[in-house]
């Protein structure tokens, strides 16, 4: 498989790709053993030990438990209270599979604790693969430490629609943007001697209905868009699972879809890992065991009935699933444990430094929060000014998205008891309040409310030099948002607010675009995402200039609802946190709609302006761009510029290299970026390679992917609608059949010099 390396790689001299795991072997057994020698590629050693396994091992293996004691489900002794538990096979040294949840940190043992990261599109945001890889390698070092080995991370399903409740666990509307930083956060957790899962293939990109309804797409568009995203990430973080969806594509439950699991996984992009199934997605043993399902997931719990014992055993008896299955399963399976250092790097208890941990997500967020309104350069504010903090539990922490990737701090849960109750709660939020980071900062008098009491806020915002008002928006998995309103009275209370001081500046806390009624009376707003373990602090240190804000959307911000592919999502809400569902879920969702234009290729498709566009990010200062030479040089498209800080302090630019095909119908994709920080006055000469994959339709007929002949145009932005620097480059035509994608390592961004 094509080893991609990015453009942080290249400019910070990062090495960001995965380990192969290929690490001295402790408690080596010698011949008794074989498969503990080292030397020996993963494949080997996965053949040795299925030769050394019984059929009842192999079945042991090929699934695994629920590992908590939730669901009615008694804990097996050993399992550490966490998504999955698989018993050791002692006989031949294999040690138990400890999964948890880990795509923003070590979900599990929730009381346990352990670092959040910020929402993956804040990590997306940072345009940064190297904050997406040390993101991955804390969890991953967070994990080997509670005793873990297989991790349930690497969300890359992307935002098809705001509302989708899970889009914080995700990296964006772009294949591009989506892959390279989720493949870099599974380099990171692989790094660590654990196996990382991928999820969850494909198209689970809403909640409403997930177990039922079909995401109905077509080939090509399916291959350009949400699958292209699986195979950069594949190609890069080469993780050793990939875990199939609870929902249906194209009619065809996702595990058990040969289509997905055998033709496009396994046999075109020659996936070597295992597949794994979501908690619950599984509906036959044959059927999903012959379209490539490799693992059951707590079918004990989550399932009808364990698919993956009995009925299997009984299919392989009659038949119907020849034996080699199984022990492919079986070797994928071990395979991986072997490549990621599973074996040779056993899981043990230890301590976590979770100060240095709570840098990392610090970094993260600071990174990946974006401005998006900066009026009179009311931003950074100055230390003498009095402040009126309001809203958000600012004064207690800052919020975490809900359902299965939520992480609670070691210090706990900073305001424990908001509804829901029950899953998909809790709502957590992390102990780090901006209102103490304030306070640690500013001169003035720095006031709390809670908001509750809109008067009172408006009040003492009127009585404050500047008001900063905290809003947010709790979502979760298993529900989308019906709409993209603000809950509660926080539209009201930020309208009040910024009628009392224009001097207001909004931090967002929350899933991803919310209307803002109010944005053309408020002074400035950042985008914080979930902050994650250390919120607060970072929040504030963007606030206040100590960094400058660097984060760049991974998402368009709509208008409203009306300019989204679909405008409402049938059955979308959560009663139990006042937003009771309108309507049933429908049985299907069409994403043929937009196809393979999401996002920011929709709006062009539709000539629909949004609010924000992707990519779009303010900074404290600003940059121009210059000498735009776009050229095909060794076969590849590449465009060098200079970047220049035009003003007053130290900021970071994200450029970004968008391609154009030749055609009447075609919008433009992101086909490359750098990431630089640059002094004022200082210049950057960099040249972006725009990624093959971005430059080549699916041809279904042929099974190929087609390079049109032709003129192709280059455009630089500051976002996906606003450029400075254009031009036309001839390309021939080029064609790869679907299981040989492109050879060749893809550096996006490269420095030539700063000066
Ligand atoms: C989620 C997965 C998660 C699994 C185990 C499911 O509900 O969809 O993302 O890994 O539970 O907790």
């Amino acid at each position: 498989m094509t080893l991609r390396k990015t453009s942080l790689a290249a400019l910070i001299g990062l090495t960001l790709l995965a380990t192969g795991g290929t690490c001295a072997a402790a408690g080596t057994s010698g011949n008794a053993r074989p498969w503990m020698n080292p030397k020996l590629s993963p494949g080997q050693r996965a053949d040795l030990v299925l030769k050394a396994m019984t059929q009842d091992e192999k079945f042991r293996l090929i699934r695994v438990d629920f590992g908590d004691t939730e669901n009615g489900h008694v804990m097996a002794p050993g399992a550490l209270g966490s998504a999955g538990y698989g018993p050791a096979i002692a006989r031949l040294g294999l040690p138990a599979i400890q999964e948890s949840d880990a795509g923003l940190g070590v979900a599990k043992p929730l009381k346990l604790g352990a670092t959040a990261l910020p929402s993956g599109l804040a990590t997306a945001a940072s345009f940064d693969p190297a904050v997406a890889y040390a993101g991955g390698a804390m969890i991953g070092s967070e994990a080997h430490r509670r005793g873990f080995n297989v991790m349930l991370a690497g969300g890359v399903d992307l935002v098809r629609d705001p509302r989708n409740g899970r889009n914080f666990e995700y990296a964006g509307e772009d294949p591009l943007l989506a892959g390279l930083t989720v493949g870099n956060a599974i380099a990171g957790i692989q790094s660590q001697h654990l196996v990382s899962t991928i999820k969850h293939y494909a198209f689970n990109d809403q909640e409403t209905g997930r177990t039922t309804v079909s995401a109905d797409i077509g080939e090509a568009a399916a291959r350009e868009s949400d699958l292209l995203a699986f195979e950069i990430a594949i190609a890069t973080g080469h993780p050793g699972a990939v875990m199939c969806s609870y929902n249906r594509v194209n009619t065809v439950y996702a595990c058990e879809n040969d289509w997905l699991l055998n033709d496009v996984l396994k046999h075109d992009w020659h996936y070597p890992g295992f597949v794994m199934s979501d908690w619950g997605a599984v509906h036959s043993g044959a059927k999903a065991a012959l379209a490539g399902l490799d693992q059951e997931s707590a079918g004990e719990t989550f399932d009808k009935e364990v698919y993956f014992d009995k009925p299997l055993r009984a299919a392989v008896a009659s038949g119907k699933v020849p034996q080699s299955r199984i022990d492919d399963m079986a070797r994928r399976i071990l395979r991986s444990m072997f490549a990621a250092g599973v074996m040779d790097h056993p899981a043990t208890q230890a301590p976590i430094d979770f100060a240095a941990d709570r840098k990392v997500a610090q970094r993260a967020e600071e990174d990946g929060a974006v401005l998006l309104r900066n009026q009179d350069a009311l931003l950074p504010l100055s230390a003498a000014q009095s402040v009126a903090v309001i809203g958000g539990h600012a004064d207690k922490g800052v919020l975490t998205g809900g359902g299965s990737s939520a992480v609670q701090s070691p210090q706990g849960n900073a305001v424990p008891g908001l509804p829901p109750a029950a899953w998909p709660g809790p709502r957590i939020y992390q102990p780090s309040a901006p209102l103490a980071a304030i306070r640690q900062r500013a001169h003035g008098a720095v006031r709390y409310a809670s908001g509750d009491d809109i008067a009172a806020a408006a009040k003492l915002a009127a009585q404050s030099k500047v008001a900063v008002v905290f809003v947010e928006q709790w979502a979760a998995e298993s529900f989308d948002a019906p709409h993209l309103a603000l809950p509660g009275n926080q539209d009201a209370l930020v309208d009040a607010v910024a009628r009392a001081n224009p001097h207001t500046v909004v931090v967002l806390e929350n899933n991803g675009p919310v209307a803002m009624p109010w944005l053309d009376k408020v002074g400035a707003v950042l985008e914080a995402w979930y902050p994650g373990a250390a919120g607060g602090e970072a929040i504030t240190r963007l606030l206040y200039g100590e960094v400058d804000p660097a984060g760049r959307l991974p998402v368009t911000w709509p208008r409203n609802e009306s300019q989204l592919p679909r405008p409402a999502i049938p059955g979308a809400g959560l009663a139990s946190i006042g937003l009771p569902p309108q309507g049933q879920p429908a049985q299907d969702v069409d994403y043929n709609i937009e196809g393979a234009d999401v996002g920011y290729r929709w709006y062009q498709r539709k000539h629909l302006e949004p609010l924000f566009p992707f990519g779009y990010g303010l900074s404290y200062t600003h940059f121009d761009y210059s000498g735009f030479a776009p050229r095909v040089k060794d076969g590849k498209l590449t465009a060098s510029f200079t970047v220049t800080n035009r003003g007053k302090r130290t900021g970071v630019d994200v450029p970004q290299l968008y391609v154009t095909l030749p055609g009447a119908n075609e919008v433009r994709r992101l086909a490359g970026w750098c990431r630089v920080s640059l002094r004022p006055g200082q210049s950057a000469h960099l040249t972006v390679t725009a990624d093959p994959s971005l430059l080549v339709d699916f041809d279904v007929h042929g099974q190929r992917w087609q390079r049109p002949a032709g003129s192709y145009q280059l455009q630089l932005g500051h976002s996906a609608t606003s450029f400075q620097g254009d031009g036309q480059v001839a390309l021939p035509a080029a064609s790869w059949a679907a299981n040989a994608s492109p050879a060749g390592a893809v550096q996006p961004c490269m420095a030539d010099g700063v000066r």
